[in-house]
């Protein structure tokens, strides 16, 4: 036994020459998964208390991307990615509609219902009657009905499907309208376009966007028989990709299920698979079928695995097996766990990770889920491992699985993860620009234009626990 497991703290990076005049000559860019590119190598963790549609919105915009967890019923896990796809895109396929004949407080209920300012008034054939906004409708009675308030289709500007972004421009700044009704020769609706859609777009220039202009979404799903089941909402939503998130990745039901997906799906869709810490991991996971294959076991910040189980493999040295196996078989692989800081980043990449996948330093921001608290004076954030009792306990009770046990302790002999508190840290923007300003300065003094080349003049030194003292301040009263 002369292997020895090293992780972030136990390395540095040696630093390079460099030709590098401004980090923003350097290029973060990257592969989620064979076919989705990032600007960001970032991915949100799918856990209850990191990734929902609001997160995985914020992760798309700055050019990463989140995976929206699965613990909760498949409809709800659905609406959760059709939530990210709506969120901004040049054209809504399927806006909201109602017909001429409603009430004033129906039109009302659905605006608040949707989360919307306006709706398309249309008639049972799909023709476009008119628009009818909150303000049309301010002042009206109740029960007087949509035909009577709404802005009449002879007065509404409206474009063909297939307008360029360029031309809703045009046409947003000359007609000084906010909602574009798409439609065809014979005045059906096909979708819609609205101006705060553009002007959000042209905010967020890196965001990750699929081939219609959607922010993309990653979904998790699981091993278990109904996998596939949950795979197909998940797909007909708009996933981007599917996470088979599970704690060991490395077993036949994981195979069994890739093999499952491809029959059922194709090659299309792109699947994630994992967790595994080996390169054998890598390459079968890989040989079934995964599109990226996610690598970590036990390095996660609320994970108990390794001292419950005795299992697991330190982060650093697992993606630097995994890597090796990862480029042989050519799929990327996820960093998933472990990172503190943007070192952490830099380092997970250099030994060979695509991406890195994030729970806590993304858990206590606005965009995660559950309440801020106050503890101590302190704002904070509930973070919790997946397989933490309470968890396991929600996750019971809210997706009806059959595996439902008979005595709620049992779950406390099972857990492997910790529920705990963390700090509340503003937005999840500036914890992602935080990070991708560290991860630019070391691509700068590892004289690297991309993280490809980073990984190549990548030198690792190992450090004592002196030289881990050196790194930190050290000798001074910090202010
Ligand atoms: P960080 O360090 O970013 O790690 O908080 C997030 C990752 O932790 C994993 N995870 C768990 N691992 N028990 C575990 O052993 C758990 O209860 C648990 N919950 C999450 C997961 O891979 C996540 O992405």
């Amino acid at each position: 036994m002369d292997k020895v497991g090293l992780t972030f703290d136990d390395v540095l990076l040696v630093p390079c020459r460099s030709g590098i005049r401004s980090r923003r000559e350097v290029s973060t860019r990257t592969f989620f998964t064979k076919k989705i590119e990032l600007e960001v190598p970032v991915v949100s963790a799918a856990m209850d208390t990191v990734t929902e549609a609001e997160m995985a919105v914020a992760m798309a915009r700055e050019g990463g991307i989140g995976v929206i967890h699965r613990f909760n019923t498949v409809e709800q896990q659905a609406e959760q990615v059709k939530a990210v796809k709506r969120a901004e895109n040049i054209a809504i396929d399927e806006p909201y509609t109602i017909g001429p004949d409603a009430t004033v407080a129906e039109a009302e209920e659905l605006m608040r219902l949707k989360n919307v300012s306006g709706l398309i008034v249309v008639n049972q054939s799909k023709k476009l009657l008119g628009i009818l906004t909150r303000r049309d409708i301010l002042f009206r009675p109740r029960e007087a009905r949509v035909a009577e308030c709404m802005t009449p289709a002879e007065r509404v500007v409206t474009a063909r499907p297939d307008i360029t972004l360029e031309e809703a421009r045009e046409i947003f700044m000359r007609y000084k309208v906010e909602k574009l009704p798409l439609v065809d020769s014979e005045n059906r609706l096909k979708g819609l376009v609205t101006s705060a859609d553009i002007v959000k777009k042209l905010m967020y220039p890196h965001a990750s966007r699929d081939g219609k202009g959607r922010l993309m979404v990653a979904a998790a799903i699981g091993v278990k028989e109904d996998a596939v089941d949950r795979a197909e909402p998940l797909i007909a939503a708009g996933a981007d990709a599917l996470v088979i998130d599970v704690a060991h990745g490395h077993t036949e039901m994981m195979t069994q299920t890739l093999r499952k997906i491809r029959r059922s799906f194709g090659d299309d869709v792109e699947v994630v698979a994992g967790n595994v810490a080996t390169a054998e991991g890598v390459e079968d996971l890989a040989a079934a079928g995964a599109s990226a294959v996610k690598v970590g076991v036990g390095p996660g910040s609320v994970c108990t695995t390794r001292i419950v189980a005795g299992v697991g493999v330190p982060q650093l040295t697992a993606i630097m097996d995994c890597a090796e196996a990862a480029q042989a078989m050519d799929v990327p692989i996820v960093a998933d766990g472990g990172i503190r800081s943007s070192a952490d980043v830099v380092k997970a990449l250099a030994a060979g990770a695509s991406t890195v996948m994030i729970g806590r330093l993304l858990a206590g921001t606005d965009e995660s889920p559950g309440a801020v608290v106050v503890r101590n004076g302190r704002k904070m954030k509930i973070y919790r491992g997946m397989a933490s009792f309470y968890a396991m306990l929600a996750k019971n009770s809210r997706a009806g699985e059959e595996d439902i046990l008979e005595d709620a302790s049992d779950y406390s002999y099972m857990a492997e993860g910790v529920e705990a508190y963390v700090p509340y840290k503003g937005s999840a923007s500036d914890v992602l620009r935080q990070l991708v300003a560290g991860l630019r300065s070391g691509l700068s003094y590892l004289g690297a234009h991309s993280i490809k080349e980073m990984q190549q003049n990548a030198a690792f030194i190992r450090m004592t626990e002196a030289g881990l003292k050196e790194s930190h301040p050290h000798d001074v009263e910090p202010v």
